[in-house]
């Protein structure tokens, strides 16, 4: 879908003069002219200079402390632990030597207690029930096994093993751990279990996500994930990161960690915002923080919709002014609702109908009101793209050196893998500012549960390596 096309997707068919006034303000608002993409394309690469100047600036460029890539043709089995917003998982990660992997893995599902409270020891314990599930938990004669830690938070690390919590993104909010080692609160939970396990790496999941692209192909430069939040992970030239004070790597390079999803939290100046965002950020349980993220992860942008959604519905301009105690309660749109709503093309909007009337329980709705409703979905799904466009853009525009050869990004999450249109306008809207020979090199993969796999190849680098 070419953004001029994408214009026309505000007319309504059947509307009133009031209900398309409002959809062309809507459009105004969410659909941005590569003009103004270009505006905050500019501002990102500024953050991105004095985010490797110093620390503590609104994008981070956390060293990640990975300075190898992998070859593609080690072998052997290793362990990841991937910690997500939602869920936790433990892999055993086969590694073939081609390239490709095969894992075993356990999916657990945070418990409230875990979330509120006894996080690490509720991960040591995960770990325990799948090696004692597959009988692979070590002996006292044995060694210890190495694990890498996939940890979607910003972390500061101290070393490829260590780090300090810098805040909590997404939806977790676990008391006591900010300011803290996550590394050691991690193995000081595994010891009270007696466990002979040791995390060898401390890995965010676009780094791991970048290092499983990498193992299937070496021209991997970026790893990013568009999913619950957004971020993203690139190798630079450590002569490049004016902050750094470490020994310099033999390779002259290193994985950074962007923490891209702050971008412009610190004044709200670039972002497009409006009402429906402040709404959210201002209710959400980080306000004036992760302000990109907010604009294009899944976590919000069903929140986004609902929030539209209610300011049509209280100026009667949508469901004939009724809600529902669903719709009216935070967070109740999920995104998937949206990535079904921008799909649907039966004759009579039959999936949305669904999603009004049964999962929301609005109790009726018309035509107009389901057409009304797709275009925000999709409203909200192409504005996601498009910005996530900007930091890809940025990330590429700082190292154009690359683009004279083929150079492949690897992507993971929901946003980029089941959005409706999303990979699609992000290729698009990147190839507008990228020059055309230079375009042609870009490949963008799916690095499917790539931060586990990830994981699992720096905890196998690191040791090989010490
Ligand atoms: C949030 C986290 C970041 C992570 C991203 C994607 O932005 O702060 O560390 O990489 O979500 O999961």
């Amino acid at each position: 879908m070419a953004s001029s096309t994408l214009n026309l997707c505000c007319t309504i068919e059947g509307a009133s003069a009031e209900q398309q006034a409002a959809m062309d303000l809507l459009g105004k608002q969410f659909l941005l002219p590569d003009e103004r993409l270009a505006a905050i394309t500019k501002e990102f690469r500024r953050r991105m200079e004095e985010g490797l100047a110093a620390d503590g600036k609104v994008l981070k460029m956390i060293p990640s402390f990975v300075t190898w890539r992998p070859k593609g043709n080690e072998t052997g089995s290793y362990f990841a632990i991937d910690l997500g917003g939602t869920n936790l998982r433990v892999l055993k990660v086969t590694l073939n030597g081609k390239g490709g992997v095969t894992t075993e893995h356990q999916k657990f599902t945070l418990t409230q207690e875990a979330k509120s409270r006894t996080l690490f020891d509720f991960i040591a314990q995960c770990v325990e029930t799948f090696l004692d599930d597959r009988n692979l938990r070590p002996t006292g004669r044995q060694p210890p096994i190495s694990i890498g830690f996939t940890f979607s938070y910003p972390v500061q690390q101290t070393s490829i093993n260590s780090g300090i919590l810098a805040q909590w993104t997404k939806g977790l909010n676990v008391p006591g751990c900010v300011g803290r080692d996550v590394v050691r609160l991690l193995q000081d939970a595994l010891l009270r279990l007696g466990l002979r396990v040791k995390v060898a790496a401390l890995v965010n999941d676009t780094v791991g996500t970048l290092l499983s692209a990498a193992y299937n192909d070496p021209s991997s430069q970026i790893g990013i994930i568009f999913g619950t939040g957004t971020n993203a992970a690139y190798y630079e030239n450590v002569s490049n990161v004016a902050k750094w004070k470490g020994a310099n790597p033999a390779s002259g390079e290193m994985v950074l960690n962007m923490e891209w999803g702050a971008f412009d939290s610190d004044d709200f100046a670039f972002l497009p915002y409006t009402p429906h965002d402040i709404k959210l950020d201002r209710k959400s349980i980080n306000p004036r923080k992760q302000a990109y993220e907010k604009m294009i992860s899944g976590l919000y942008l069903g929140e986004v919709a609902r929030n539209i959604i209610l300011w049509l519905a209280d100026q009667r301009l949508l469901f004939d002014g009724r809600s529902s105690e669903i719709l009216n309660a935070m967070w109740s749109i999920d995104t998937s609702y949206l990535s079904s709503a921008a799909i649907d093309n039966t004759p009579d909007l039959s999936e949305i109908q669904q999603i009004i009337e049964k999962t929301l329980n609005v109790p009726t709705s018309t035509m107009v009101d389901r057409r009304i409703f797709k275009t925000i979905a999709v409203l909200v799904g192409e504005r996601a793209a498009r910005l996530s466009a900007v930091g890809v853009v940025a990330t590429l525009t700082k190292r154009l050196e690359l683009l004279s050869k083929k150079i492949n990004i690897g992507i993971d999450g929901s946003m980029y893998e089941h959005f409706p249109g999303f990979k699609e306008i992000l290729a698009e809207t990147v190839s507008h500012f990228i020059p055309e020979d230079k375009f042609k090199n870009i490949n963008f993969s799916l690095a499917k549960d790539g931060s586990g796999i990830g994981a699992a190849i720096v905890a196998m680098l690191a040791t090989q390596t010490q």
